[in-house]
């Protein structure tokens, strides 16, 4: 049975749904809210906290096409895509799960149903792994599924260490984990390889392609398996690998989607052989490439950004190899939303602002490259040997983002090696440097937690009555607090905010009747608890009633900085264009300051202009209107998500007009107008590609401009002008003494000719010839040369010896008209007398400066000189 990768998806969800699964649509590849994976990639990574009992849904199984990403991180395919038949650094994951509902039993079940039923698979062609010692999953592949007993091969711990098999399966080093069985397909004889277990295994013969796993364990960082709350299912089958299956082909690149994406890369690099492994590589990053983008992700030196950034080289790279010239990689997009977009409509919706930033990351790219190559054909020519050193390919790496390869082909081309081992011994430092200060890889069980369930009051209320449900001191549960002793305080119900979304927590006082305070200084999230941080006069127990009650004036201000941040956040795209995209925003009480991507500059006129709009929509006075709804239903109004961000199935809608509609659980304003005023008070980049406004409203804004006023005035007072002159004051008083210096220089110039018309009266007659040999009572080092000059034409022929003394230093300058320099050479003069004087000099036979230090010996050396010069006349 053929059927297109599309059917295939459908037939997937639809099979679940039937056996009673919610189908959850693909979630965003930035994980929401874990700072512990870099990208999402496996369809359960939007469960994990449901696996850990830690974010209750509405139900108990749930099906997806979850879209995936295996480049940087802990599972990393980057490098091989291209050069095998199965790997991918994008791809789709068909999963079903069963969140403490069913087990072994009905997850194998279903998997073997729908793979022989529904998709007609002939059973002879599966063969299944389970972990050595489940000797449950074996039984019911054996005897209620009736698969022969010696095709299901038991796969122990294969890679050394307790745990460490292909048959036991974890999203990372902490968090969820377990057993798996795996189905496997033969793709027939002809191609090389063995069954799983076998010495030959890693040939293309069996391929696995649906992975069920027994989620069983949450791992510690210590090695500890705590058992989850409930057994749970995670299974996972790669849509490309299966679609292969079925179309017939062997190689995942010989699919449907990727065969069209080929052409299309064939089309635009020009290539003719459509076999080539670098069509495969380019198909396969536009992939991974563009859905990062739709996900927010923009390229940069850093973090996620910078996997992009390498991902959209490798492509660009590969392209050149096939004779694209020009950018040519943002012209696959419409190709790819022909093949996609149905199926994710945020990818057709985010088409032009993908090509259009692909295109800008491509063009700065081929800028790159041509710096980088001047700059290596500079080092090429100053080398000594034939070496080309480790530390300058890593130099060119690192620092201008020059490809290693084109290094070594460049080298090679022109007779040279590349010191790899140098190299390498870089990028090990480099590795280790980027391991030190990578957020990703915490462990995800080293975050507090709480199970605790807070309901919040404060969208209505400043205050309210409460019940202290758990205490946390030192990260430790505890019943009672005593005086003087910090901890975090969870209630059921508060009317403080909790940091999130940007939104800075609320501070205030948890009072108990026998006047016990509990002075609360922040307020953060664990989980879905409120919690209270803070520092207790008097005695606390868990189980004590409250009055809990917030400080009202600083949480108006930020109700009022955080609505403005969403006024920002449109007014930005509306001037600056559709790709700016909220990256991160803190909104305190004095304050906000809100992080966007946009790629250059922005002049003075655009900021303007957000400040104009912003301002005209806070005396719109639009109300500021919240909704609940549906997280798909959201979307669909237009309500923008935020990037990294994690949603539950039902959603806040916040709308200021229809000018902006988000998804945003903070607080705001009643209405635009409570906002008052939106003053823009500084803007600047802050890393490749990102921007950061910080800005005020409100009474902060109004005391932000009287300072500004006050120091304006200051400026003026002195200048003597009035507020609106002080530019024009300050632009004339600049000239004025801009002016006054050119005055003085040429005053200094004068008065150094005068005296040197008065010296012409100490030339002395030496041999028929003038000669004036004297110091000068402190003149500038460089304006000897000037008087020099000057006295050479009075005399029109003659010896002249020069010096002067500032601050200890000796400086001499010799001239020797041209008719005399046969017998007195100026350099040699100079030359000797700087000797004399304990430095150093010479030069032209007509001209010559020196220095010296000798100060004392100066008259001698000079009267010395004279003697000298005599001679040389009269010779
Ligand atoms: N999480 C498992 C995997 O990625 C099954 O979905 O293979």
């Amino acid at each position: 049975m053929s059927m297109t990768s599309s059917a295939i998806r459908n037939a997937f969800l639809d099979y679940f749904a039937s056996k009673g699964h919610q189908i959850v649509p693909s979630a965003s590849l930035i994980p929401g809210n874990d700072a512990t994976l870099l990208f999402t990639n496996a369809g359960m990574v939007p469960f994990k906290d449901v696996f850990l009992g830690q974010d209750p849904r509405s139900y108990s199984r749930a099906t997806s096409a979850q879209r995936c990403v295996r480049a940087g991180g802990k599972h990393n395919d980057l490098e091989n895509v291209g050069y095998t038949a199965r790997h991918h650094t994008f791809f789709e994951m068909l999963g079903n799960f069963s969140f403490g509902d069913y087990f072994k039993q009905e997850a194998i079940v279903y998997a073997w149903e729908f793979l022989t039923k529904e998709l007609c698979l002939p059973a002879e062609k599966l063969l299944v792994t389970v972990y050595a010692s489940d000797d449950e999953a074996f039984d019911i592949w054996t005897k209620q599924i009736g698969v022969a007993p010696e095709k299901v091969i038991r796969i122990g711990d294969n890679k050394g260490a307790p745990y460490a098999s292909d048959n036991f399966w974890a999203m990372g080093d902490t968090g969820p984990c377990g057993p798996c069985t795996e189905v496997f397909y033969d793709h027939g004889e002809h191609i090389w390889g063995g069954p799983p277990g076998s010495p030959e295994e890693d040939g293309d013969r069996f391929i696995e392609i649906w992975n069920i796993v027994f989620m069983q364990f949450n791992r510690h960082a210590d090695g500890r398996m705590e058992p989850l709350p409930k057994p749970s299912v995670d299974t996972g089958m790669g849509l490309e690998r299966i679609a292969a299956i079925l179309q017939g082909v062997h190689s995942n690149y010989e699919i449907d989607t990727f065969q069209a994406l080929i052409a299309a890369a064939a089309e635009v690099t020009g290539a003719k052989d459509l076999s080539n492994k670098s069509l495969r590589v380019i198909a396969d990053h536009i992939r991974s490439c563009a859905f990062l983008m739709v996900d927010g992700v923009q390229p940069s030196n850093e973090g996620r950004g910078y996997v992009l950034r390498r991902i959209i080289r490798r492509a660009v790279r590969h392209g050149h190899q096939l004779g694209a010239v020009g950018a040519f990689f943002h012209k696959l997009v419409p190709a790819l939303v022909v093949q996609m977009g149905e199926a994710y409509p945020e990818l057709a919706a985010k088409q032009a602002v993908i090509e259009k930033l692909l295109r800008i990351e491509e063009e700065q790219f081929g800028k790159t490259l041509q710096r980088g190559l001047s700059m290596l054909q500079e080092a090429l020519q100053q080398l000594d040997g034939k070496i080309l050193p480790g530390d300058l390919v890593f130099k060119l790496y690192d620092t201008y983002g020059f490809p290693v390869d084109l290094t070594n082909d460049v080298a090679r081309e022109q007779g040279f090696t590349v010191d790899q081992a140098g190299f390498d011994a870089e990028m090990a430092q480099q590795r280790q440097r980027a391991q030190q200060a990578s957020q990703f890889g915490m462990d995800y069980n080293a975050q507090l937690s709480s199970k605790q369930v807070t309901d919040f009051t404060g969208y209505q209320h400043v205050h309210g009555n409460a019940k202290v449900q758990e205490i946390l001191r030192d990260g430790k549960a505890c019943q009672q607090l005593n005086d003087g002793e910090e901890a975090l305080v969870i209630l059921n119900q508060t009317p403080f905010y909790a940091e999130s979304g940007g939104q800075i927590g609320d501070t205030g006082s948890l009072t108990l009747a026998d006047g016990s305070v509990f002075r609360v200084t922040d307020t953060i999230k664990l989980g879905k608890a409120h919690a209270h941080k803070g520092k207790l006069k008097g005695q606390l127990m868990v189980g004590a009633e409250v009055q809990a009650q917030i400080d009202e004036a600083r949480r108006q201000a930020i109700r009022q900085n955080h609505s403005a941040t969403h006024l920002v956040h449109a007014a930005l795209r509306a001037v600056l264009g559709e790709h700016v995209t909220q990256k991160g925003s803190l909104v305190g009480p004095d304050r906000f300051r809100f992080d966007f991507s946009h790629y250059e500059a922005i002049s003075a006129t655009q900021l303007q202009a957000v400040e104009v709009l912003v301002n005209q929509h806070i005396q719109a006075n639009h109300p500021v209107q919240t909704e609940l709804m549906n997280l798909e239903a959201a979307k669909a109004a237009g309500a923008m998500a935020l990037f990294g961000e994690k949603y539950d199935d039902d959603v806040r809608v916040l709308t200021m007009s229809p000018f902006s509609v988000e998804l945003c659980g903070g607080t705001h304003v009643n209405s635009t107008g409570d906002i008052g005023l939106f003053k823009i008070v500084s803007e600047g980049g802050i890393a490749a590609g990102v921007r950061r406004i910080e800005a005020m409203t409100g009474m902060q804004a109004l005391s932000w401009l009287h300072q500004l006023e006050q120091q304006a005035q200051g400026v003026a007072t002195a200048v003597k002008g009035d507020l609106f002159s002080i530019a024009e004051r300050v632009q004339q008083s600049l000239e004025r003494s801009r002016q006054l210096e050119k005055d003085l220089d040429q005053l200094k110039q004068k008065l150094a000719s005068q005296a040197g018309s008065s010296l012409l009266e100490q030339v002395q007659l030496i041999a028929g010839s003038k000669v004036l040999i004297t110091e000068l009572p402190q003149v500038e080092a460089k304006a000897l040369r000037t008087m020099l000059d000057e006295l050479k034409n009075k005399l029109g022929s003659g010896v002249l010896l020069l010096a002067t003394v500032n601050e200890g230093k000796i400086s001499l300058i010799a001239g020797v008209t041209q008719d005399l320099t046969a017998k007195v050479h100026a350099g040699k003069l100079v030359g000797w007398a700087a000797e004399q004087l304990g430095g150093k000099g010479g030069g032209r036979p007509d001209m010559a400066q020196a220095g010296g230090i000798n100060t004392d010996a100066l008259p001698s050396v000079l009267q010395q000189a004279a003697a000298l010069v005599e001679q040389q006349l009269s010779a």
